[in-house]
Formats: structure tokens, sequence, C-alpha cells
């Protein structure tokens, strides 16, 4: 028994041990809870549910103990060995130790044990998750960042490069930058376009952005994938043009993957660390690659929004339109629409039902439009517009009487006024699409104190290995006489 362990029989653990504990389930923020001596503690490491482990105890808040995974004693039965070296630092897919039964079956428990806190008096019915066959590579979407601060990880080398790195921040280090090597969610080419990014920049002395000081050339790699069309997208996103400087280095990348079927720069002067473009450069192809998904295919640029895992999506188009049971003539409200992947899919689908989709960012609005037209469709409308001030307005007579309303908003869920403007326009069913499970039932109790009764709830996977589910909420009027 080491020194630490011995103490730990002795005395309540600290901050700062070296302990055992016993690994027990998933938590949804990307931990694995387990316990130590009684006390909860919430492991960042590759490790799953039954497995015994040494733990280093970091902190601890609210009675409960933050611990970094050190080494995994004795594996439990749903213990899987991580795919990518990065896994337990990167902290992207926090489940990667996990097999994906269990990831699977903790994301519907997770949904149960919500609606069963909830304030819903009626609990609808779970239905079981829809997973991936092959959980791997799904992303068609990643955005790397460069940094002049990398991440040093304990194994490596004194005298190692660390002022240029290229990949993803470390959790809760936004001046850190770990160096992608691989990676086992993002499409199968994105890592050899990363690896290829690094190395030319190293070689041709290209300054990585300094987030302390605010200035350096390079400063986001974004890549994307159409799957079902295999065209590649490369936004490269740097301080100032510098043509003389980011020319070469595009003409060496594309000689090294001519799989890229586009590239282009997008510049980005001011401090906020997101990829975004003030104006952009096409340094190859048309600027945009094109994806299919539930029959339509999709123009895609560098910054607009598309469901980021494909295969999933199809599935996700397919639970909404059962469960949004749309009849010939009915009319169909897209709120919170991003650029109309969702109204569109059904609009295509059902030329005899017309789409009304509303969003705030224009250029989404610009981008659902343009896709209705490249897609021949003609029954789909889109506004740009709070989906608030629109539902207010039309009190007023101005929209056309919704029957089915797809609502599908951002993370924290709807604005407390929404749900009685929702349950006024008296639609016959509507479908809410959330990927929080929490914000979705608090909007579902007061739909339901309105006369809305959640009737059945299906779960998707969207992102294997890591904490983030997706559902899809069935309601339907509460009948008069209940
Ligand atoms: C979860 S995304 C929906 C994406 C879309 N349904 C799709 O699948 O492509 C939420 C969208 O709501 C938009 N949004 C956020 N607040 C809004 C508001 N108050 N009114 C209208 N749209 C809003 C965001 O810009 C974002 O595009």
């Amino acid at each position: 028994m080491s020194h630490n362990t011995q103490a730990n029989a002795e005395r309540l653990p600290r901050k700062g041990d070296e302990v055992e504990a016993q690994a027990l389930g998933l938590g949804p923020r990307g931990h694995i809870m387990g316990e130590v001596q009684g006390i909860p503690v919430r492991i960042k490491g590759c490790t799953a549910p039954g497995d015994r482990v040494r733990v280093r105890l970091l902190r601890k808040g609210r009675g409960v103990f933050d611990g970094q995974l050190l080494e995994v004693l004795e594996e439990g039965p749903e213990h899987t060995e991580p795919r990518c070296s990065h896994a337990g630092t990167c902290g992207g897919c926090s489940f990667q130790g996990v097999s994906y039964a269990a990831q699977l079956k903790a994301k519907q428990e997770w949904l149960e044990a919500a609606i069963a806190d909830s304030d819903l008096v009626v609990k609808p019915e779970v239905q079981a998750m829809i997973g991936m066959d092959d959980p791997w590579h799904y992303r068609n979407k990643m955005d790397f960042t460069f940094g002049s601060r990398r991440w040093i990880e304990d194994h490596e080398e004194e005298g190692v490069v660390a002022d240029f790195g290229l990949g993803l921040h470390v959790p809760g280090r936004w001046d850190k930058v770990l160096d992608i090597e691989e990676c086992s969610i993002a499409f199968p080419e994105a890592a050899a376009i990363l690896n290829t990014t690094r190395r030319l920049a190293l070689e041709q002395n290209l300054d990585p952005w300094d987030v302390k000081e605010a200035r350096g050339l390079l400063r986001h790699l974004v890549v994307r994938k159409g799957y079902q069309t295999g065209q590649i997208l490369v936004d490269l996103v740097t301080e100032t043009e510098s043509p003389e400087r980011i020319d070469p280095f595009a003409a060496a990348l594309l000689e090294a993957h001519p799989e890229i079927t586009t590239m282009i720069q997008g510049i980005h002067a001011r401090s906020a660390q997101v990829a975004f473009h003030e104006e952009q450069r096409i340094l190859h192809g048309t600027g945009v690659i094109e994806e299919v998904l539930a029959g339509c295919t999709f123009e895609i640029s560098a910054t607009s929004f598309f469901q980021t895992n494909t295969p999933q999506a199809e599935h996700l188009v397919e639970c909404i339109r059962e469960a949004a049971g749309l009849k010939s003539g009915d009319v169909l409200f897209d709120l919170y629409c991003g650029a109309g992947t969702l109204g569109l899919c059904l609009a295509k689908q059902q030329s005899d039902v017309r789409v009304l989709g509303f969003e705030t960012v224009e250029a989404a609005v610009e981008d659902a439009r343009r896709n209705a037209e490249a897609n021949g469709i003609l029954n789909a409308e889109f506004r740009v517009g709070d989906v608030r001030a629109i539902l207010e307005d039309s009190a007023e007579g101005t929209l056309p009487q919704a029957d089915v309303i797809l609502i599908d908003p951002p993370r924290a869920g709807l604005h407390p006024k929404v749900p009685a403007q929702l349950a006024a326009l008296k639609p016959r069913r509507m479908v809410l699409v959330s990927c929080n499970p929490l914000a979705a039932m608090g909007d579902l109790a007061r739909l339901e104190f309105l006369g809305w009764r959640t009737t059945q709830v299906q779960l998707l996977d969207l992102f294997p290995h890591t904490p983030h589910v997706e559902c899809v909420f069935t309601l339907s009027p509460i009948p008069l006489d209940q």
C-alpha cells in the first residue's frame, strides 16, 4: 500500500491526494462520476463505470471532488480502449473510454431522470435511442485553432516546439492549444489536412495567433466535407490578407491534398476567438461545397450553419416528419430555422405542404432561400426576424393559420413569453427539437400548463463519445374534457 493510500484509510480525502476511487456512471457534463470513501468525484479522463481507478483530487465544491484520472487499476465491463491518443486531454470526446452501448444507455437514463424530475404532470413515453452503427469519423466540420502557446503534455520531452500549436483548446485553458494529430470523430481526411497545414506553416515561418497579444497571421483552420458528395472545403482564417505569404502556402497545401475541392481565406482582425470573416478570398474552387440530406442538395459555405452529423441528421429529419404528421394543405411553421435545413427537407418530401421559416440571422435566411431555389422547392418561404416579435405580430393576422409548428430553439430554450404565443396559434400539433433536455423540460411544463401534452420523445445520438443528446418531443392539445 502506498504512503498516500495508507493515509486515505486514516483520514478523509483532501485536495492534492492521490487516491483509489470507484467509477460509477456517466455525468451529463462529460465526466465519469465516481466515489472515494463515500464522497462523489467527477473524474476527468478515459475511464468507464465499473473501473477501479487512481485519481488526483483537484478541488472540492458543494461536496463533490473534481479528480484527474492517473491510472485505471482494474477495468470494468464497460471499459473500452480509446481510439485516439488525445482522448482524455482534448476533452472533445470524453466518453471514448466507455463502450458505445453504455453511452447510449446513460443518455437514455439522463432523459428519463429529467422527465421524472420535471414539473410535467403527464410524463411522455420515451422511445429507444437512435444510435449510430459506426460511431466514428461522423463530424462533417471541424474548427481548429492556431496558437502561439502550445499545451505541452506530461510525456513530451524538453525542448519541443512550444510556440506553435494547431488543434483544439485544452478544456478550461483559453490560452493554450493542444496540437491535434488525429481525431476519431472528424471526417477521415481532416487529420491529414490538419497535419500538412501545421508542417507547411512551420516550414514557411507563418506566425500563429497570440491570444494574449491579439496578433499573429494564422488564426483558424476550418475543414468541412459533404459526406454524400465527397467535396471538401478548407477555410484558413487569418488576421490580415497577406497574399505574398498565404498564396504560396495555399498552393503547397492544395498540391499535397488534391481532395480539397475548394479553399478560401477568411480575414478576421478583431480579437474574438471565433472563425469569423470580415472579408474573404476564394483561393481555389467555388468557395462552397454541396451536401445531400433527405433528398435535398445544400450549398454550404465556410460560415453557414449545417447539421454536423449527416447520417444522423437523416434520422432526425425522419423523426420530425413522423412526429409532425403533416397532411395535404398544411401550413408548417419552422421556428428558429437556421439555414432552413429541416423545413426544406420536409417541404421537398411533401410538396402539398406550405413551410414558413423564421430566423434572426440574415445570412442563414439567404442560404435557406438559395437552397430552396436550387432544389426547385416552391412551397417554402423564409423570413428574417425574432420569433417572439413575429409571433406577436401574427396576433394581428399577418400570418396564415399554422397547422403544425416545428420549434428548434437555441440551447437555452424558449423565451418565457413564447410558449403562450405558441399556444395562442392553436396548431394541431407541435414538435420541439432540443439538445438540452433540462431547458426543454421547463418549456414543455409551461406548454402543459397552457393545454399542451407532450406525448412522445425520440432520442438521437448526434454526437457519439460526447455528453450531447438530441431529443424530438411531440406535443398535442389536451382534449377539453381532461
Ligand atoms: C438550434 S439552431 C436551429 C437550426 C436549424 N433548425 C437547423 O437544423 O439547421 C437555432 C437557431 O435559432 C436562431 N435564433 C436564435 N434566437 C432566435 C430568435 N429569437 N428568433 C429567431 N431565431 C433565433 C439561431 O440563429 C439558430 O440558427
